[in-house]
């Protein structure tokens, strides 16, 4: 297919870049702002085989520079501003790119009449004690940065509804996997326990999340870019949960460290106990998660050990500032 892929210099849409232009042959034009979570490098496999433009969604002259760069049948829409704890701290920048940037891409979308998805997350439904969400469970988002992907999830239908836009969205459990930036929980916890630093667990560390490979969720937004019905929703959820604390445990064992490194800081304000999909719809359409969570996390500890190259240069630098700020103290040098 002729791909817009929007945001694909993040951690997913870098994934599902090379998935499609690998093993589907797509041609794909990426539109990224290179914010703090976006880099060039993650595309380097697929450099020289696909376009770029630097700008940002909410701007509709660079979706319109984008779009004419090569001839497009879809938008697949990454980009977003995905951290909780960002969005708590300094939410307003969320609505802007999650809310107005999405809306941007849809008017576009409608103008020229393309297939259009949306790549939403699994915090739109909230948190659930047992049992799991289905697409037609109410939408109960708890945070700045979940409030707004469901804001444009709505959009998004709302679009097909009046206009008879293609369009699908598509939400996802907690992924992981190589190039996710540190911020998030598994890498975060990965170089702390690499360098030595403390392993910060928020409240009792008994949150659970359901945890998805990020190969697999590029094949399932892949699924619905190709068998997806317009205006429905599918779930995308991860073969295993686990408690933050057992996620802990496996990575210091993973990574050779010690215990005695596990540090119970406060709690993030407004945090969801637990997430779970049920994905019953999307497998209707053939997909199926491959990768298991031992498998997967084994094989992103052994990514992050042997690619410093990649994450060096994003410890060293604005992160280490963030970091600071957000857990009161330093990471080691
Ligand atoms: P990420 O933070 O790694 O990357 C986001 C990308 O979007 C970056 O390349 C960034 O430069 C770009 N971007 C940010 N603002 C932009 C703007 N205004 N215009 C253009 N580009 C902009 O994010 P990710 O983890 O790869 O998540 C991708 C999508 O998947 C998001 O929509 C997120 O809500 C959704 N999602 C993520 C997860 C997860 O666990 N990470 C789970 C489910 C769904
Ligand atoms: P995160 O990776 O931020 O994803 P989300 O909040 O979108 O699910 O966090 C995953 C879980 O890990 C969540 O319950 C919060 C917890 N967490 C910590 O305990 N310590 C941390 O430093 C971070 C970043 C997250």
């Amino acid at each position: 297919m002729r791909l817009l892929v929007c945001g694909a210099a993040g951690f997913i849409g870098s994934t599902f870049v090379e998935l499609r232009v690998r093993e589907f042959g797509d041609e794909v034009t990426v539109l990224d702002a290179l914010t703090y979570a976006g880099r060039r490098e993650n595309l380097r496999e697929v450099e020289s085989e696909i376009g770029f433009v630097h700008g940002a969604i909410e701007d509709p002259e660079a979706v319109a520079q984008a779009l004419d760069l090569a001839p497009v049948e879809a938008i697949v829409n990454f980009a977003a501003e995905t951290h909780v704890d960002r969005s708590i701290a300094d939410p307003f920048g969320f609505s802007v790119t999650n809310g107005q940037g999405t809306h941007v891409l849809l008017e576009a979308a409608r103008e020229r009449g393309l297939r259009y998805v949306q790549v939403s997350t699994d915090e739109v439904y909230g948190s659930i004690e047992t049992g799991s969400f289905t697409e037609s469970s109410p939408l109960a988002p708890s945070s700045p940065y979940s409030a707004t992907k469901t804001g444009a999830d709505l959009l998004v239908c709302s679009y097909f509804h009046t206009y008879g836009l293609e369009a699908m969205v598509c939400r996802g459990s907690n992924n992981y996997g190589p190039r996710q930036y540190p911020e998030k929980l598994i890498p975060l916890m990965i170089l702390n326990a690499l360098a030595g630093d403390h392993l910060p667990v928020y409240g009792d560390g008994r949150n659970v999340r359901n945890w998805l490979f990020v190969e697999d969720f590029g094949r399932g937004i892949g699924h619905v870019l190709e068998h997806g019905v317009p205006g429905e929703v599918y779930n995308c959820g991860g073969p295993d949960e686990c408690e933050n604390l057992e996620v802990v445990h496996r990575i210091l064992e993973l990574c050779g460290a010690d215990e005695s490194l596990i540090e119970y800081v406060t709690d993030r304000p407004g945090h969801d106990r637990r997430y779970s999909l049920s994905c019953d719809k999307l497998k209707g359409l053939g997909w199926q998660a491959r990768t298991r969570f031992e498998e997967g996390l084994a094989r992103t500890v052994a990514w992050y050990r042997d690619n410093a190259w990649w994450w060096e240069p994003i410890r060293s630098g604005s992160y280490r500032e963030y970091y600071e700020r957000h857990y009161g103290r330093s990471l080691k040098a």
